[in-house]
């Protein structure tokens, strides 16, 4: 098994995020607005994504080159349908250390049972603010709080667990619900991590404005329940752990704008049509479903990974300041990609 393999900028390849979807059934202002995503959007036909065997058979591949986790994303992920086969097929990939799903929790309730018994780890539900109108406005279809609470309860239930829960933080809109979510989630098992409001894609308007910084978040936190560092967990997290010094459990910060973390970026990304994107911010991607498609064998494929991930030199958010200062690019946008 190649477990050394290195990009350009000699960071080895450990995480694969698979987007099974590019459909969401919320239309967060911050990621698909509604103007952009509206009844007229044209989503990917289903002939143009991967199939759950196109999935597992690059999963495979994957994990014999070094990747040891494996994330399901989105859009959101549990709208595609019979997904848990999907998770089952994944799960059984010899040498997969980890294998969870980043949701917004809506159809959790519904699918935390069957989820666990296919073999998945656990999960990450997103969710800005517990105040229901704040919340309702952010995901734009009116979608209630206490929904997403019965699903992150179903999902603790199951055993999906550690649960972790991220609150993108977009100033002036959730920032009020930073020491809410804090006490809410103190103490309970969950790990909440804050998330600098990202310039993903080109649709969601971002403005360095809107940032609120890892520190500033930290400091109203810790001004509530007194916080101290942890160490990371693994090399290459991209959350900063904090933990309540009153025993309480711990808490994560996601700093992309304020302290890029690209030195020790591991991942890589699968749309859902099949395109591998080696960053985040990347634009255009490489084509793994016309290698599926084709006669190439696994070893094959696993050369084109090799190649592909050998050339990589991305450290977008490490460049953020000047690359915004040019002329804008194109970028991928977040519900096509997962985050
Ligand atoms: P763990 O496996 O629990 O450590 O989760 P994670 O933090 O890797 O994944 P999650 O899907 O919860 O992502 C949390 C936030 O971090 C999201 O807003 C992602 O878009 C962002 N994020 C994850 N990976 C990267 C990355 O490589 N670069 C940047 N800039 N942001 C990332
Ligand atoms: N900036 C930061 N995080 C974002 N997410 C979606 N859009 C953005 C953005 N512009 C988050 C989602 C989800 C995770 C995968 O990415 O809320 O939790
Ligand atoms: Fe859907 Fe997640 Fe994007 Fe919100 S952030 S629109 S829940 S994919
Ligand atoms: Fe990795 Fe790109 Fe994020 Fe940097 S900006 S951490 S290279 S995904």
């Amino acid at each position: 098994m190649t477990t050394q393999m290195r990009d350009a900028l000699d960071r080895p390849l450990r995480d694969l995020r698979i987007s099974v979807t590019d459909r969401c059934n919320f239309r967060c202002t911050y990621c698909m607005p509604k103007e952009v995503f509206g009844r007229d959007f044209q989503f990917l036909p289903a002939r143009l994504i991967l199939s759950f065997e196109e999935i597992a058979r690059l999963g495979r591949i994957f994990v014999g080159e070094g990747v040891e986790k494996i994330r399901l994303t989105g859009g959101e992920p549990l709208v595609r349908r019979d997904i848990e086969k999907l998770v089952a097929m994944l799960a059984g990939i010899e040498g997969l250390r980890d294998l969870t799903l980043t949701t917004n929790g809506s159809l959790l309730a519904k699918k935390a049972v069957a989820l666990k018994a296919a073999g998945l780890s656990r999960v990450t539900v997103s969710l800005d603010s517990l105040d229901d109108a704040v919340f309702r406005a952010m995901n734009d279809v009116d979608f209630p709080v206490a929904r997403v609470l019965a699903g992150i309860e179903a999902a603790r239930e199951a055993g999906l667990t550690p649960i972790k829960i991220n609150m993108v933080v977009k100033r002036g809109v959730n920032d009020g619900s930073i020491v809410d979510m804090a006490r809410h989630f103190h103490g309970s098992g969950a790990i909440l991590r804050f998330i600098e409001y990202m310039d993903v894609g080109t649709t969601n308007g971002w403005r360095l404005d809107d940032v609120v910084p890892a520190a500033e978040i930290v400091e109203k936190i810790s001004a509530a329940l007194p916080l101290e560092p942890a160490d990371a967990n693994y090399r290459g997290e991209v959350a900063r752990r904090y933990r309540y010094t009153d025993g309480g459990g711990e808490i994560g910060i996601i700093s992309s704008v304020t302290q890029p973390f690209c030195g020790a970026c591991t991942r890589a990304r699968l749309s859902s049509e099949g395109r591998l994107y080696t960053c985040l911010f990347g634009s255009a991607g490489h084509d793994f479903r016309a290698l599926l498609r084709s006669d190439k064998s696994d070893e094959e494929i696993a050369a084109h990974v090799r190649s592909v991930w050998g050339r990589r030199t991305d450290r977008y958010s490490e460049l953020r300041t000047r690359a915004t200062a040019r002329p804008r690019r194109r970028k991928v946008e977040m519900s096509h990609i997962g985050g």
